[in-house]
């Protein structure tokens, strides 16, 4: 018995010596500890000893079952340590390393420039509304004071959805909408996309951006027009920038301005990007037209008011000196990352 104690004992060291890996070890584990392990059979053959051998045979095979068991539970902490160890190794985190930068999105030009626009207006106390881009031809032409053979009008130039609803060509719509709802004093701009059935090239678009404006008060007059879209140029331009108001002609005011300033560029000298005449127009503006007034319900005779409409395209290529419109419309992002900020 003693020796068939030590040659398992033996047997079962050595084994545990080359053990490589946990499922091994657990194996092993239960081929000598098991229930039909080699250990539990040897302890079932003590039945097969005289009675007296039986105590000390039974001593025997216990300290080995302890000894063995101590070996086993050592040889298994030992090698989840390792586990442990080369798993934390492989994990490890270089914290001296550089972080990859990850590319943050940023306002197209547009719309930037169009918050530094509405940063101007509003401490000058316009609210910003928006108004719908399908419209009826009633809010685009009718209400505004423009009359039925219009060139205007023209299928030529307009996107008609139906005889009476359009793609708006203009966001003036947006001072009727106001003045139906809000009694002066009315201070808002309202910006948006407009369509023209124009051709593209480097200056033009079917879809483009305007920012309309209206003020409309009691004693508003052509001063205050100026006031006002002289101080937004300055902001927008620089203080330097010098200001033109030119008379023009628009259905729904009278009288009419067109407004330019100086070229950033050439400083009015005359270049490529103001064609040479050293200017930029901006804007078209006028005071607003005692037709719209009436037909909004609001009395000509009680109350005026001035409005404009800004090209936001022109604003954004002469400000960031882009050459081309449709580079703000082509969304290739090597151009447009240039202004994320
Ligand atoms: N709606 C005009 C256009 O599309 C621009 C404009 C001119 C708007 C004069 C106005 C204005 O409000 O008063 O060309």
């Amino acid at each position: 018995m003693k020796e068939k104690l030590e040659q398992l004992r033996s047997q079962v060291l050595e084994s545990l010596d080359k053990l490589s890996d946990k499922k091994e070890l657990d194996e092993l584990r239960v081929r000598v500890m098991g229930k039909k392990g080699q250990l539990t059979e040897l302890l079932r053959g003590m039945g097969a000893l005289p009675p007296e051998e039986r105590p000390k045979a039974g001593q025997l095979v216990n300290s080995l079952r302890v000894e063995l068991e101590a070996k086993f539970d050592e040889i298994e902490a030992r090698m989840e340590e390792q586990l442990k160890n080369s798993r934390l190794a492989e994990e490890t985190l270089d914290i001296t390393m550089p972080g990859k930068r990850r590319k943050l999105g940023g306002l197209h030009p547009l719309n930037s420039v169009l918050e530094e626009l509405i940063d101007i207006f509003r401490p000058m106390g316009f609210d910003v509304v928006d108004g719908p881009e399908i419209e009826t031809e009633y809010y685009i032409f009718e209400a505004l004071n423009v009359p039925k053979d219009h060139p205007a009008r023209d299928e030529q130039d307009t996107f008609y959805l139906t005889d009476d609803i359009l793609l708006r060509t203009q966001t003036s719509a947006a001072q009727i909408r106001v003045m139906e709802h809000l009694k002066p004093p009315i201070r808002i701009i309202s910006p948006g996309r407009v369509y023209r059935a124009d051709e593209v090239d480097a200056t033009h678009s079917p879809v483009f951006h305007q920012v309309e404006g209206l003020v409309g008060d009691k004693g508003i007059t052509m001063c205050d027009l100026k006031g006002v879209l002289e101080q937004f140029a300055h902001e927008m331009y620089g203080p330097e920038t010098k200001v033109r108001f030119r008379p023009s002609f628009f259905p729904f005011t009278e009288p009419s301005v067109e407004v330019d300033v100086s070229c950033g560029e050439c400083g009015g000298k005359g270049c490529r990007v103001c064609k040479g005449s050293g200017w930029i127009e901006i804007l078209g503006a006028g005071m607003v037209h005692p037709n719209v007034l009436s037909v909004c319900g609001i009395d000509p005779e009680e109350y005026s008011g001035f409005a404009f409409g800004i090209g936001l395209d022109r604003l954004t290529t002469t400000r960031h000196k882009i050459s081309d419109i449709r580079l703000l419309f082509e969304n290739d992002r090597r151009f447009l990352e240039q202004f994320s900020r």
